[in-house]
């Protein structure tokens, strides 16, 4: 049986200080390959934090982490970065595009580290960006596209790594409704090609389009519909 892509057991998250602020407690989570999942709890829940552990961005105080059964507490850094590189796809609530570059060469850069040569890059992110919908834009800056267009970007950009898993930390929380429901179905439409989706909000209008929702509060997991 192939394990899950990512699995979290009994996590927790210290954060140093005078007291010390336990923000994760004793989190279990299985992600399986083909889920569409949300992870919904208020400002301040640990949600933030999850994710960061969720991508290996941060290790964990205690308990493990498993990306496509790996431990990565046997990793070292630059083989945890090498790990991320090629397994995990970032959508991040800035959408931290280069105004100085076209859309393509803004989605072909998230490549660089996982070693993928020039010409394939700006392959492989003219295909994404068409699976967003934004195959007519590649040659624009990010700076004359709208808000829910950078968005798409973003989205490209992880994708264009074809990640085991994508990591998304509110990917509607800067854009009008209707722009929000339109990543969402897009979203929706990635998953149903056999993409893997965690989905980080605030919002449970949101949350309740997708087949799966965890709720966090107060760094637990409280519910799961
Ligand atoms: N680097 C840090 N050092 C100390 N405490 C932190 C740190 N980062 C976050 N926290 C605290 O951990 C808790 C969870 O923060 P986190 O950012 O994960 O929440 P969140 O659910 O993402 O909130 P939001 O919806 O506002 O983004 C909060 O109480 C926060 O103040
Ligand atoms: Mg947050």
């Amino acid at each position: 049986m192939t394990p899950p892509v990512l699995e979290l057991d009994h996590v927790t998250k210290t954060y140093p200080g005078d007291p010390p602020l336990e923000v994760l407690h004793a989190v279990n989570l299985a992600i399986e390959e083909g889920e569409l999942v949300a992870v919904v709890g208020p400002s301040g829940s640990g949600k933030s934090t999850l994710l960061s552990i969720m991508g290996t961005l941060d290790r964990p105080t205690s308990g493990t982490v498993r990306v496509t059964g790996i431990d990565i507490a046997g990793l070292e850094d630059r083989q945890l970065s090498a790990l991320r590189a090629t397994r995990i796809g970032f959508v991040f609530q800035q959408f931290f595009l280069s105004e100085h570059e076209s859309v393509l060469d803004n989605v072909a850069e998230g490549l660089l580290y996982a070693g993928v040569p020039r010409w394939e890059r700006q392959q492989r992110a003219a295909e994404a960006l068409d699976r967003v919908g934004l195959g007519h834009r590649t040659q624009h800056r990010p700076t004359k596209i709208s808000g829910g267009e950078r968005q798409r970007v973003a989205i490209a950009r992880a994708l264009a790594g074809r990640p085991a898993i994508v990591l998304a930390d509110e990917p509607t929380g800067n854009l009008d409704s209707s722009s929000g429901a339109a990543i969402v179905a897009m979203l929706e439409e990635l998953n149903d090609d056999g993409a893997t989706i965690v989905v980080i909000t605030h919002d449970h209008d949101v949350a309740a389009c997708f087949p799966r929702r965890i709720e966090i509060l107060d760094g637990s997991i409280v519910g799961e519909r």
